[in-house]
């Protein structure tokens, strides 16, 4: 129990948490008291992979298979839209299937995108929101990420906001500026009480699939700051409650030192997830 919490703020808040639509109606594998409101959270993204739907099927069940009824995480998938169906069915209900994207336009002359209610009439709860890749790569500036956190959140869905720093801010000390320009900008417009739909990732961009894991000490202190944010821009409760994940290049080597730093919450798993063993051992990680 990582939480540092009075008994009483945590069972104030019971009641809330087990009525978010994240998890009403839901039995195992997502936590269902405020207790658990951090319960470790353990993702993999699986971004533009496996090569065919049989190897995904096949990589869905074997990740499946190392989720025990009493596992001590809750786990979820962030896979390739063309994957969803078969992932969620490969997975029997025991991890979420998320989407890695989604557009924040409803409908209409957007080719290629796809919208929260197509995902959410597949049954999709979660998406990422905010990858360093889709920052990078495809130029999504915070506030198009801030319309897609929104959209998500307007449907009734939850959002895993990613946020990190380059290698050249973290030269220069400036992770936890970044991270809270990042916070305050992706969560804009979002109230406390949809704060219980929210997850947030930290991925320092220099460490995502580069092999180069942030140090469990840089993590902690990067996660404490964002926490702080969180209370600032809500309030100690909601910030208390909040999943803050560690991703970025997370292996089974690296899991249990991370974990046990006091703000880290879970793990968002790119390279590893793609290997139902090594995500097995990152999902059932050992306490030090
Ligand atoms: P990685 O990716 O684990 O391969 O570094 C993490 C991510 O991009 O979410």
């Amino acid at each position: 129990m990582k939480l540092s919490l009075p008994l009483a703020t945590l069972l104030t808040s019971a009641a809330a948490f087990t009525s978010s639509p994240a998890f009403v109606g839901r039995s195992a594998p997502f936590s269902t008291t405020a207790l658990d409101a951090r319960k470790p959270f353990m993702c993999g993204n699986w971004k533009l992979n496996p090569t065919t739907k049989d190897e995904a099927v096949e990589l869905a069940k074997g990740i499946a298979a190392a989720v025990a009824d009493d596992c001590i995480s809750d786990v979820a998938l962030f896979v390739p839209y063309v994957y969803i169906e078969s992932a969620k069915q490969a997975v029997g209900g025991k991890v979420e299937i998320g989407a890695e994207l989604i557009s924040p336009e409803e409908k209409g002359a957007f080719t290629g995108a796809v919208s929260t209610s197509m995902v959410k009439s597949m049954g999709v709860n979660w998406s990422l929101a905010g990858h360093s890749e889709r920052r990078t790569i495809f130029g999504e500036s915070n506030e198009y990420i801030n319309a897609q956190c929104l959209k998500l959140i307007e449907k009734g869905m939850n959002v895993m906001l990613c946020i990190g720093e380059l290698e050249e801010e973290f030269e220069k000390d400036l992770a936890s500026a970044v991270c809270a320009v990042q916070l305050k900008k992706g969560l804009a417009g979002i109230s406390k009480e949809d704060m219980k739909r929210v997850a947030i990732a930290y991925e320092p961009v220099w460490a995502i699939g580069t092999g180069k894991v942030a140090t469990p000490e840089i993590a902690q202190k990067v996660h404490a700051s964002c926490r702080k944010i969180l209370a600032e821009m809500y309030d100690q409760e909601t910030a208390d409650n909040t999943r803050i994940l560690y991703g970025g290049s997370v292996t089974p080597d690296s899991v249990d030192e991370l974990m046990a730093q006091p703000d880290i919450d879970g793990a968002l798993v790119g390279g590893a997830s793609l290997d139902a063993t090594k995500f097995a051992r990152i999902i059932n990680f050992k306490k030090v």
